[in-house]
């Protein structure tokens, strides 16, 4: 065989690897079940046939790995989607394959159910908001793995329960903390002291009726 041919056989026998490589990648195929949980929203309509995966609307990635999940607000983007009626997606615990993501934003979805255990799964995890969804049920103790994360957005949504000591104890790099405007119960542990780095802290909510005393001036807390 001559040279020429057997390099041309090399490079068909490459990119016909490459090819299966990036259909059955397993990033693709949990974003593309993450859009399918969803029923399909037109605003991912990018999501699909050949296109790469990296240049999907809302995706990010770095080395082919997906870190930048960010789809805030997807329905209010397509309001007259039939989709918004028949919305009872809870955030998909297949999230949890896409190791690699430093950032999920998925705030103002309407999702509903609990969250994820296997959030706990992304190690590399800096920015996670799912706030303003109607998410319900506990805060799972699995966030406390979640030891990158700087930027925790929970609030606005249905959570219930008590901030999990774990969270508290091991997200020592957080910088801003939202669980506001949820029915969280019990006093705040002791162990937000260790949160050193904190900058932003959004805890309640206070009584509504507080709304009512228009001459006030000054909020203390027992500090
Ligand atoms: C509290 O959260 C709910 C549910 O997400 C939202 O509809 C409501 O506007 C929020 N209230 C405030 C005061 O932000
Ligand atoms: C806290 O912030 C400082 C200054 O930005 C940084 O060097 C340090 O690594 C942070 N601590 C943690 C636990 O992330």
């Amino acid at each position: 065989m001559e040279m020429a041919s057997v390099w041309l056989l090399v490079l068909v026998f490459f990119s016909e690897t490459c090819n299966v490589l990036a259909e059955g990648d397993p990033e693709r195929e949990t974003l593309i079940s993450f859009k399918k949980s969803l029923e399909n929203p037109r605003v991912l309509f990018s999501w699909n046939g050949k296109t790469p995966h990296c240049n999907w609307v809302g995706v990010t990635c770095e080395l082919g790995r997906v870190v930048s999940l960010s789809l805030p607000a997807l329905f209010f983007k397509a309001p007259l989607s039939p989709s918004l009626f028949s919305l009872p997606s809870s955030v998909p615990s297949e999230l949890g394959e896409l190791t690699q993501l430093e950032t999920l934003e998925l705030g103002l979805n309407f999702f509903t159910g609990k969250i994820p255990p296997e959030l706990g799964k992304l190690k590399q995890l800096k920015t996670l908001d799912i706030s303003g969804n109607a998410l319900t049920g506990t805060l799972p103790s699995q966030l406390g793995e979640l030891t990158q994360l700087q930027f925790l957005d929970l609030g606005n949504n249905l959570l219930s329960g008590s901030l999990p000591v774990t969270l508290l104890t091991n997200l020592q790099s957080l910088t801003s903390l939202d669980v506001s405007n949820n029915s969280l119960s019990g006093s705040i542990p002791s162990e937000i002291g260790n949160l050193k780095n904190l900058t932003d802290l959004y805890l309640g909510p206070l009584p509504e009726e507080l709304s009512k005393l228009k001459s006030l001036s000054k909020l203390g807390s027992f500090i």
